[in-house]
């Protein structure tokens, strides 16, 4: 049976096993899918043991950098995220690695939650890899803007200027900005600390943006009960970001796209229940 892991330290938690599980059942795929707690100072040799025998493996933090460094190949999109979530092996024995956060949120931004977002206005809060990981993808989409602010503004420069050639981006930091936007995404950390990033009210206009935070829990973090406080068009979390990344991993190992909505509806409910 052709063996894939999920890489990640820590990794007890991960929701990947279900969700790649599920997928295979769905499409009937003779595939194994477990976890793999890879040592922080070790990544490199753990991954190429598995590799001996693995057809392929997702990964997680904090290990989505060294895994670019061990590929032989990249996808385009992996090369332009500087991050690599799925590893593949290929017929002639080399690694493959490629990046599929990108497209996963675009796709649950676009097809899941049906926006159409071509000369729309979008924010992204946060400037770490995360973002760097969707920028592309989101470009792609033609908006009329895309804003990166970010606590540390150099960080949100930086990407901005790396991106430029790509379409209509800028950098801001956090207060500077107060028109309302269609679309923000949070992608920074904050919601794991509890916090939200310090923007004005007047972001969100109600009933037209939507706010997407890349982040989920049992409860809605405090980006999405901002949002909803304001009456946002549309609240929406990161899980299903992380079902539709896992699809495309799937589809592109198997060559099979697996249906991620009732994925979704099983995650969701063993999230509620947990
Ligand atoms: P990731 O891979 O998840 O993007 P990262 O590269 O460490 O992780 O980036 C974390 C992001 O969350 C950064 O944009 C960080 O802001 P700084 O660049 O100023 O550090 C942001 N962040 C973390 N905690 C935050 C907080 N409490 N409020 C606002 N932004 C926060």
């Amino acid at each position: 049976m052709d063996q894939y892991v999920v890489f990640g330290n820590p990794i007890g938690h991960s929701k990947s096993p279900l969700i790649q599980g599920l997928f295979a059942e769905q499409t009937g795929q003779d595939m194994a899918y477990s976890t793999l707690l890879a040592p922080l100072d070790d990544f490199s040799n753990c991954a190429l043991g598995f590799f001996k025998v693995g057809r392929g493996a997702n990964v997680t933090v904090p290990f989505k950098e060294q895994a670019l460094q061990l590929c032989d190949s990249l996808t385009p999109r992996a090369r332009r995220a500087g991050a690599v979530n799925t590893l593949s092996k290929l017929a002639d024995d080399t690694l493959q690695g490629d990046n599929t956060d990108g497209a996963g949120l675009v796709r649950d931004l676009t097809v899941n939650a049906g926006l159409a977002l071509g000369g729309k206005r979008i924010l992204i809060l946060g400037a770490g890899g995360a973002v760097r990981g969707v920028l592309e993808p989101i470009l792609a989409l033609r908006p009329q803007s895309l804003v990166i602010a970010n606590r540390t503004v150099e960080k949100a420069e930086r990407l901005a200027q790396e991106f430029a050639e790509l379409g209509p981006v800028a950098a801001s930091g956090f207060a500077w900005l107060q028109e309302p936007v269609d679309l923000i995404i949070n992608a920074t950390a904050a919601s794991l600390a509890g916090e939200l990033p310090p923007i004005a009210d007047s972001l969100v206009e109600p009933g037209r943006t939507v706010c997407y935070d890349m982040m989920y829990g049992k409860e809605p973090t405090p980006f999405c009960r901002w949002a909803s406080e304001l009456g946002a068009a549309q609240v929406l979390d990161g899980l299903g970001m992380l079902v539709e990344q896992a699809a495309e991993a799937f589809h592109g190992w198997r060559g099979v796209r697996p249906q991620s909505a009732p994925v979704l509806a099983e995650l969701r409910r063993q999230l509620a229940a947990s």
